[in-house]
């Protein structure tokens, strides 16, 4: 199988977990892994896809990694768009070639800030940015389908490790002895330990009936206040929840701020009916085990 992003944080653990279950993954990257791909020019490695029956489809530019501005707005939807034409392109091209499905990454943003509405996969889309990203993504990765290739989009929560995305930046501050309940903190996260979510997606590639959007995301959100409160417990550290308002974050981050004041209140039911079963299912969990060490 194949897997785009392999090299991100959660290419990494999901790597990981295929090869402790024996599969043998191969990474498709800009400039590293085990074959590359040139996204301007629209052409893949020699060999890429042979012998591929799954391709899991991670890469695209950080969403949260700058400003943004409109150059970086459209790289963001860009990237992602355009790494799927090249891999559809190549399958189109590619008449005898043997990959079957087709495991996408997308994220919650999809249905934009919901505030307490609980959101299934059935929930209409929102429109604010990321939920044009994740639209746009998942149309572009459904085009897949009329190829014969089995489509899920794994829409990914808030993914809770210590090497990088929200965590690292909501536990800056601890040391400090304050702890930030983000426009006040109602928000809710639908949070994932990063091994979960690597399994989710061993999962979805194991089991041919999964078919569609599924929420990569843990059994219960939280409100992002609740989160901090928790990540104090975990870590052993104490600190005042402090209301940050949001019109400092939105001065701060400018429309990134949507990303932090995005409520999605969802869960992992559809995943769970269909068999998967969490290592860490409570958000205590998640945290603890990030900071045992
Ligand atoms: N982390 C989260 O909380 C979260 C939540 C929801 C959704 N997601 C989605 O899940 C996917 C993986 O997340 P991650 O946190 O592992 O991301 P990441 O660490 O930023 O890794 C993404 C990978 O995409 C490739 N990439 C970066 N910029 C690119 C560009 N302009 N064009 C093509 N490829 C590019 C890079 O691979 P090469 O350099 O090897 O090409 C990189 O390793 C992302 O698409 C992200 O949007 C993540």
């Amino acid at each position: 199988m194949l897997v785009t992003g392999g090299t991100g944080m959660i290419g990494q653990y999901l790597v990981r977990a295929l090869r402790e279950r024996g599969h043998t993954p191969r990474v498709l990257s800009r400039s590293s892994g085990d074959v590359q791909w040139d996204l301007e020019a629209g052409i893949l490695s020699d060999g890429a896809l042979d012998g591929v029956d799954a391709i899991v489809h991670l890469a695209g530019a950080g969403i949260a990694d700058k400003r943004w501005t409109e150059a970086r707005k459209k790289a963001i939807i860009d990237s992602r768009i355009r790494s799927t034409e090249v891999l559809e392109h190549a399958l189109r091209a590619k008449r005898d070639h043997t990959v079957r499905s087709f495991i996408s990454a997308s994220a919650v943003g999809f249905y934009g800030s919901r505030g307490d509405e609980v959101l299934t996969e059935e929930s209409t889309a929102g429109d604010d940015f990321l939920a044009k990203v994740a639209v746009a993504w998942e149309q572009a990765a459904d085009r897949m389908q009329p190829l014969g290739l089995r489509v899920v989009k794994m829409r990914i929560g808030i993914v809770l490790a210590r090497e990088g995305g929200a965590l690292p930046e909501m536990a800056k501050t601890l040391p400090l002895g304050v702890a930030g309940a983000l426009g006040g903190g109602k928000q809710w996260y639908p949070t994932v330990h990063v091994e979960d979510l690597a399994q989710q997606f061993v999962f979805a590639l194991e089991h041919p009936e999964l078919e569609g959007p599924y929420h990569a995301v843990g059994p219960e959100p939280i409100r992002q206040k609740d989160l901090m409160h928790t990540l104090l417990d975990a870590t052993g550290r104490s600190a005042v929840v402090m209301p940050v308002p949001e019109f400092g974050l939105r001065l701060a981050l400018g429309e990134m701020a949507d990303a932090v004041m995005m409520s999605s209140r969802c869960s992992a039911e559809k995943l769970e009916a269909a068999g998967f079963a969490f290592r860490y299912p409570t958000v205590s969990a998640q945290l603890k085990a990030l900071y045992r060490d």
